[in-house]
């Protein structure tokens, strides 16, 4: 089963918006990128400490866009695959939540990937 996050178009195209899934433990602070019609989503949890990869809401992209990037000390990912490509955890990686885009709405697909957001 899948479960909605919002419209697609609630997200501006090439930016990250923050959802809390409330459902108890570590992993319920996710983020979501969006690149056109496609949507990325990573638990909001920077591998170098541990904490929250923004500082303002919502605030997750580089200043061209093309990375993520964390507020705290700067560490960069790849949008497509949350791989650190600069800062101090080079060569980790976002934990990645599975999302798809369909008929319009940002969700959470439960049928692939981590498989256990319900
Ligand atoms: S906590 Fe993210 S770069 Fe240090």
């Amino acid at each position: 089963m899948s479960r909605v996050l919002c419209r697609l178009t609630d997200i501006p195209d090439g930016e990250g918006k923050e959802f809390d899934l409330e459902r108890g433990g570590e992993d319920d602070e996710i983020f979501v990128v969006r690149r056109g019609d496609r949507i990325f989503g990573y638990v909001n949890s920077c591998p170098h400490v541990g904490t929250p990869l923004n500082w303002v809401e919502d605030r997750f992209m580089t200043s061209d866009k093309t990375l993520i990037m964390c507020a705290t000390h700067g560490a960069c990912f790849r949008i497509a695959d949350g791989h650190c490509v600069a800062g101090p955890c080079v060569g980790e990686s976002l934990r990645s939540i599975s999302t798809v885009v369909r008929d319009g709405e940002a969700m959470l697909d439960k049928d692939k990937g981590r498989g256990d957001q319900s």
